[in-house]
Order: C-alpha cells, then sequence, then structure tokens
C-alpha cells in the first residue's frame, strides 16, 4: 500500500528536485502539494510548483497555495541562493495548470480529517507556517498526523542564514516551535546530514547524460543552485537538501540519527530560530525528534539518479 504524503514546499531548487523524486515514486501517493513563502515569494513558490509537476507531467497532483509570510514575523526570502525565479538554472516556461482554488491550510485540515487517522505522512520541505497554522485553526487533526519528515534545523553543523540558524526554522520560529512541542511523531533532516549529500561534477553529469527533460532540468537546477554553497563552503558540491526527506521516506536504511529532545529558540535576536538539540542526552528534556546525522550519500545519489531517470 503507497504512502500517503503531503508535501509543503518553497521551490527553490532543491525542492523542486525533492518533488521530482516523489513524483516517480509508486511507494508514495501525493496527496497534495502546498506551497509556502521561503526561498521566494508565495506567488513564485507556488508558480515553481506548477511548472514542476507540468515537467513531469503529473498536473493530476492538485497545487494549494497557503501562506505568504510567516506567523507573527515579515518575510525572509533567499533569492541570493535560488536566483530571482527561485528555479534560476532552466528555461523555464510560464505553467499552463492553475493552482487549486482551496487554501492551503483548509486543504491540510479537510485532508487529514477526511482520511483515516495515522495515514498521512505530512513532508515539509520550507518554512513551518502553513502546517503550524492548520495545527492552531484545527487542533483535532495533530492527533491524526501519521508523521511529519521535515528538512530543517541544524546543530553540529551550525547555522546557514545565521551562525546558529537554519533558513526554514529561522523564517519562521514560532511555526516551528510549534510543530516540535506538537507531540506528532517528528523526524528531523537537518543540515548536519543535508551536508553530507553534495551534487559534485560527476553526480551532476550522471543526470545530463539522461538525455531526459526531468533529467537536464535537474543538472541544470543543480549546477546554478550550487555555485552559492560551493563558494561558501569550499566545497566540490552544494547539498541536497530537500530531497533527503523524501529518501528517507524510500530507504529510512541509508540514514541514521538518534531520538532527542530539540527546542526552538524564538526570544533571542542572537539565536533566533536555532534548534537546540540535546544530543548528548544532558537535560531530563524529553525526548521529541528523531534527528537525523548522517546518511550513505552514495546510495542516496543512486536512489535519486535511478528515479529521476524514470521521469519523461
Ligand atoms: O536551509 C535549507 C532549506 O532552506 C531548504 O529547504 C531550501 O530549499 C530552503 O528552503
Ligand atoms: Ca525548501
Amino acid at each position: 500500500m503507497a504512502k500517503k504524503i503531503i508535501i509543503d514546499t518553497d521551490p527553490g531548487q532543491d525542492d523542486a528536485v525533492a518533488i521530482l523524486l516523489a513524483l516517480s515514486s509508486p511507494e508514495l501517493e501525493i496527496l497534495g502539494i502546498t506551497t509556502v513563502a521561503g526561498n521566494v515569494p508565495l506567488s513564485l513558490t507556488t508558480k515553481n510548483a506548477l511548472i514542476v509537476t507540468e515537467l513531469a507531467e503529473r498536473q493530476d497532483i492538485g497545487v494549494f497555495a497557503g501562506c505568504e509570510a510567516p506567523l507573527f514575523r515579515p518575510l525572509v526570502t533567499a533569492e541570493y541562493v535560488h536566483g530571482a525565479t527561485g528555479l534560476d538554472g532552466p528555461e523555464l516556461k510560464e505553467p499552463i495548470s492553475k493552482k487549486r482554488s482551496k487554501h492551503a491550510v483548509d486543504f491540510i485540515i479537510e485532508t487529514l480529517r477526511e482520511n483515516e487517522p495515522k495515514s498521512i505522512t505530512l513532508c515539509p520541505l520550507g518554512p513551518l507556517t502553513n502546517i503550524a497554522s492548520a495545527f492552531q485553526r484545527a487542533p483535532d487533526i495533530i492527533e491524526r498526523v501519521k508523521q511529519i519528515v521535515l528538512m530543517g534545523g541544524a546543530y553540529f553543523e551550525v547555522g546557514n542564514i545565521t551562525p546558529t540558524a537554519e533558513f526554514n526554522i529561522f523564517v519562521d520560529p514560532e511555526a516551528a516551535s510549534l510543530i516540535f512541542k506538537s507531540n506528532v511523531d517528528l523526524v528531523t533532516i537537518p543540515l548536519d546530514v543535508t551536508h553530507k549529500a553534495l551534487t559534485t561534477p560527476a553526480r551532476i553529469e550522471k543526470f545530463y547524460q539522461m538525455n531526459t527533460k526531468c533529467g537536464k532540468f535537474v543538472a541544470e537546477m543543480t549546477a546554478f543552485f550550487e555555485r552559492f554553497d560551493k563558494e561558501k563552503y569550499g566545497t566540490d558540491g552544494a547539498p541536497l537538501h530537500d530531497p533527503c526527506v523524501i529518501a528517507y521516506l524510500l530507504e529510512p536504511d541509508i540514514f541514521s540519527g538518534k531520538k532527542i529532545n530539540v527546542e526552538i529558540e524564538t526570544h533571542s535576536q542572537l539565536t533566533l530560530g536555532m534548534t537546540v538539540a540535546d544530543w548528548w542526552g544532558v537535560t531530563e528534556k524529553k525526548a521529541n525528534a528523531l534527528f537525523i546525522g548522517d546518511v550513505n550519500s552514495d546510495k542516496f545519489f543512486d536512489l535519486l539518479t535511478k528515479r529521476i531517470a524514470s521521469l519523461p
């Protein structure tokens, strides 16, 4: 039986690769894609999600636009990483398909209420505003969620938008705090692990060699996306953050981590958005998240390459 998921996303090149990986995986039943403001404003993240589903010829998957700003703070975006469109790299065509009229938060609430309890996994790949808004508006859905597997946070790898905070958590720390306190079965895929899933020229070349439109699109996106992080970290490639969430659903055994207490800093200006991860168990606080620390990156890219090659 396919695993029912909702992908909540702010495309973003790495989000786009994650969506394509999910679309190429029959183990997953994508009930819908909900978009949130993050890497770029909502109008662009929504347009980009439509571009990606159209590219994969999967316009049957509904795209639902969500929150255009964090719960209590002004939006912070990342065009300096993703480009003005959010999907810089490949040539982008105006999508023909349209977003669904229903708001993403309503879609999340209604879908959780309409499906069997504990049958849906939420896969947030951006700021957690949509999910937190749904939990605030309809607390009854919280216990109906099977699991949340999110890309966000950092501990040993430290922050990427500030010295202590990862972008998705930093943009909406109050939303993240609500999720981490929700008691939902939570898997966190932080920079500690995504920084081990690096695109390299050889890995990008494999996407070009597919001679498919999706392979070319992935190659051109990652070639653009990696320039910023290669410069910043001096590495031979850039971390492919969001596809790690989908890969975890498909092959959890290539990842490893620890169930620990993780809390979110929401007050300090200096460390706002930090995931304070009690990796060494120095407090008595309840473990509330499986915090992933490692991945077999060769197996990750083997999976990603095989699946993307199966797309048009
Ligand atoms: O910090 C990396 C995360 O922020 C990724 O999800 C990327 O797409 C951006 O949203
Ligand atoms: Ca993202």
